[in-house]
Parts: C-alpha cells; sequence; structure tokens
C-alpha cells in the first residue's frame, strides 16, 4: 500500500493517548487523522473520515468500549478496529475480539507488534480496494447543437425529478446560468474544483457543490469566464470521473458546439439526451450532430432524441422529421412558456414546484425512460396553491426575485 495508514485513536486519559500516538508517530506510514477520549465525537469522526485503522483503549469501562466497537463494526466494516490496553484480562480482549476488534495491542505499544499490526491493516485496506469497485454513477449529459432549443431547462428538470444523489454540471463555462434556474447563489464552482482534483473526496466534493434540495446539487460554472480559460478538457474529464465516484446521478448541461471540453463530456456520458424545437434551423442541426456522433462512434443507443416546446399545431409531420433523422422522437415536452419561464425566474424546477404540470409529467416520464430513478409524484410536494397567489397577488414581490437575480449573474 503506497498510501499512508490513516488511523483515529480513542483512548482513555491523556496517559495512554500519549503512549498511542508516541509509537505511531514512529512509524511514518501512519497518518494520525482524529483522537481523544470523548467516544461520541470520535464515532462520528470515525464515520465521517472512514479511516484504515481505530485504536481503541480499553480503560476501567471496558464495556462501553466493546459496545463502541460493535457500532463501528456495523458502521466502517472498511475500518480495521484495534483494541488497545495495559492489562488486559483474556476476558476482555475476546470479547474486544468477538466485538468486532480484528487485532489487539498491549499498551505500552512495542514498537514491533504495532508494525505487525500495520502490515494486517495495510493488507486489508489493500483487499477492501480490489474487492470493492469504485462507484460508477449514471452520467447523462442534455446536448442541443443549436442554442436556445431549452436544454438548460430540461437538464435542470431531469436532474431534479431524480430519487437518488444527483448532480447537475454547468458545463456553460463562459456563460452558465444553471443558479438562476434552480435560485441559488454559488459561492465554487468547477474552477475551484478542477484546481483541487488530486485531492477531491467526499467532504470535498460535498463543500464545492451548492445543494438545492434533499437529492440534488449544482456544480456551476465559473462566476468569472476568466477562470475558464485554464480549464482543459481532461480537467473536467477527471473531475467528472470522481463525480461519478459520489453521485448516482451526473446530469451535465454542455455548451452548443462541439469544442474538446463539451467532447469529453459526451464521450464520458452514458446517454445523450439530445434536444431539439420542431423548426427546420433546429431539426437540420440535430442532423449534423448525429452525423457528428456517428463519426466519433457513439453507438446510436447512446443518443435519445426529445422534442420541446411540442405542440400539436406545429404543422410540420413528426413522421417525415423521424424519417430525416434517422431516429425515432422518445419524448415530447409541451410548449407552455408562460409555466416555463415562471419557473425558470423563481428559480423552482416545475417538477418540484408543480409536478402535476404537463411539462414536468413529460420530464418525469422521460427520465423514467432513460433509466433515472424518480421520485414517486406522491412524494413531489405541489405548491400550486403558492405559485397562484405568488404569481397572481404579488408582481412586485416576483419583481425583486428578477432583480436579485439579475444582480446574480
Ligand atoms: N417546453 C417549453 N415551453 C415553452 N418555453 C420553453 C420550454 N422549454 C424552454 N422554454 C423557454 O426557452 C428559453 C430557453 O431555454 P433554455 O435556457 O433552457 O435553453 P438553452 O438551450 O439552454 O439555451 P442557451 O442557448 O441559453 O443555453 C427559456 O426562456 C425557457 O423558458
Ligand atoms: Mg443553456
Amino acid at each position: 500500500m503506497t498510501e499512508p495508514i490513516s488511523v483515529v485513536v480513542l483512548s482513555t486519559g491523556l496517559d495512554n493517548f500519549k503512549d498511542i500516538r508516541r509509537a505511531l508517530s514512529a512509524e511514518e506510514r501512519v497518518k494520525l487523522l482524529a483522537g481523544g477520549n470523548d467516544a461520541e465525537q470520535l464515532y462520528e469522526e470515525i464515520v465521517r473520515l472512514k479511516p484504515n485503522a481505530a485504536i481503541i483503549a480499553l480503560g476501567a469501562n471496558a464495556d462501553q468500549a466493546v459496545r463502541f466497537i460493535e457500532r463501528l463494526n456495523v458502521e466502517c466494516p472498511g475500518t480495521t478496529l484495534i483494541s488497545a490496553a495495559q492489562n488486559a484480562s483474556p476476558d476482555m480482549i475476546i470479547g474486544s475480539l468477538r466485538a468486532g476488534a480484528r487485532e489487539f495491542l498491549r499498551i505500552p505499544i512495542s514498537a514491533e507488534e504495532l508494525r505487525t499490526v500495520l502490515d494486517r491493516v495495510s493488507d486489508f485496506s489493500n483487499k477492501q480496494m480490489v474487492e470493492a469497485p469504485k462507484k460508477q454513477g449514471r452520467m447523462i449529459a442534455v446536448f442541443s447543437s443549436k442554442g436556445g432549443c431549452g436544454t438548460s431547462f430540461i437538464a435542470t428538470n431531469l436532474a431534479a425529478a431524480t430519487n437518488a444523489k444527483t448532480v447537475l454540471v454547468d458545463l456553460n463555462l463562459q456563460a452558465g446560468d444553471l443558479p438562476l434556474f434552480l435560485g441559488l447563489d454559488h459561492k465554487y464552482s468547477i474552477a475551484d474544483m478542477v484546481e483541487k482534483r488530486s485531492r477531491l473526496d467526499e467532504s470535498l466534493i460535498g463543500t464545492l457543490v451548492t445543494p438545492h434540495s434533499k437529492h440534488l446539487s449544482l456544480l456551476a460554472a465559473p462566476r468569472e469566464a476568466d477562470s475558464a480559460d485554464e480549464i482543459e478538457p481532461q480537467h473536467v474529464f477527471e473531475v467528472l470521473q470522481k463525480l461519478r465516484e459520489h453521485y448516482d446521478y451526473v446530469v451535465l448541461d454542455p455548451q452548443h458546439t462541439f469544442d474538446s471540453i463539451t467532447l469529453a463530456a459526451l464521450d464520458q456520458s452514458d446517454e445523450i439526451v439530445l434536444v431539439l424545437t420542431l423548426d427546420i434551423p433546429a431539426i437540420r442541426s440535430t442532423q449534423r450532430a448525429l452525423a457528428i456522433f456517428d463519426r466519433l462512434g457513439y453507438p446510436r443507443k447512446k443518443v435519445r432524441i426529445v422534442v420541446n416546446r411540442w405542440s400539436k399545431q406545429i404543422d410540420l409531420d413528426l413522421r417525415q422529421v423521424e424519417k430525416f433523422l434517422g431516429e425515432p422522437c422518445v419524448g415530447f415536452v409541451p410548449s407552455d412558456y408562460q409555466t416555463a419561464v415562471s419557473s425558470i425566474n423563481l428559480g423552482t424546477p416545475l417538477v418540484q414546484a408543480e409536478p402535476s404540470s404537463k411539462i414536468a409529467l413529460e420530464i418525469r416520464r422521460i427520465a423514467q425512460e432513460i433509466s433515472l430513478g424518480v421520485v414517486p409524484l406522491s412524494e413531489a410536494k405541489p405548491r400550486r396553491a403558492f405559485w397562484n397567489s405568488f404569481l397572481k397577488k404579488q408582481p412586485a414581490q416576483a419583481q425583486f426575485n428578477l432583480e436579485t437575480s439579475m444582480e446574480k449573474v
């Protein structure tokens, strides 16, 4: 194992803490993450940090320490639990091993014993890494090669409809506007994540994204277009790879061009939702995008075409459009400018604010079609009454929101 062995120590007093720390500090490969004798505080730290090992001193109140080991054994199966004591009876040692400790150390700790135990911790951690393949969340890019077709609107609503940990990523690095779609004021952006990409773990990722709701967070585009200039395709690739290790779904809103960052994102995606509106320029642009995807070697089943602003009044024959594209359309998001624009201006995705609206129902259906798990309709909280009063009775407040939103741009 080339990585350091991370350790947390629960002592029973200053003396044995000093002894354990002295022994650990003699071992270069050990990284002591936390220590002390406050069991509850350390329990939370161990669950959060998931160290390679936790040393638990068995003091006068050995039963309490044994229960502590029992709880940790269930919560952190990847952490090697090591009990330690100065004058332990065989019963005490056996009790701790039965509770889930894998090793025992005598205090004062001998360098040789510690080395043997650390070798075993290292072996166990390595085995865990081999045995537990990294999580690979599902990545969906919502793309259109023509601007203004509603990709940001659809990406936001697809991401907000999911029932699992989801991150929405604004890849419009020069002029991303997704914080407005979600009513968020972000502190960090993808530029910060790129800068810290070599040490991205769950807690750092959690700090750099902006939470929106129980399931959804946003990774915003940089506020200053300048900081986007430094971002390279490989950086985006690495960041997205990290995100899918920590999220069930990663939903991307890329630019409308085939620049190298967009291509890196499209390559990596499991599925591309290709959005178009039923007008000749958008249809042609979609056909060109499909031809480029063919040249890039994307299997056609990776691409799912969705029509936005669908209306029966459009006098184009859908069958002819599908024949022209050589692909069926899998979704038809109805045209309803008032509803769509109001949700954007209020910064609340429609699938949350008006889950029973026609647009929201169709976006939920599309989410299921592309294998995204969706929050049951009964759990989505309709806020129609609030909306009606907001839209009809409080134009001044709506105006205020618009103004504050404009300030954030
Ligand atoms: N189904 C719909 N019905 C009516 N209007 C819609 C619909 N979907 C989106 N719109 C409107 O279209 C406009 C553009 O939407 P959006 O910003 O999502 O498009 P985009 O493809 O991301 O554009 P950009 O080129 O800025 O990235 C918005 O004003 C939005 O309200
Ligand atoms: Mg957009």
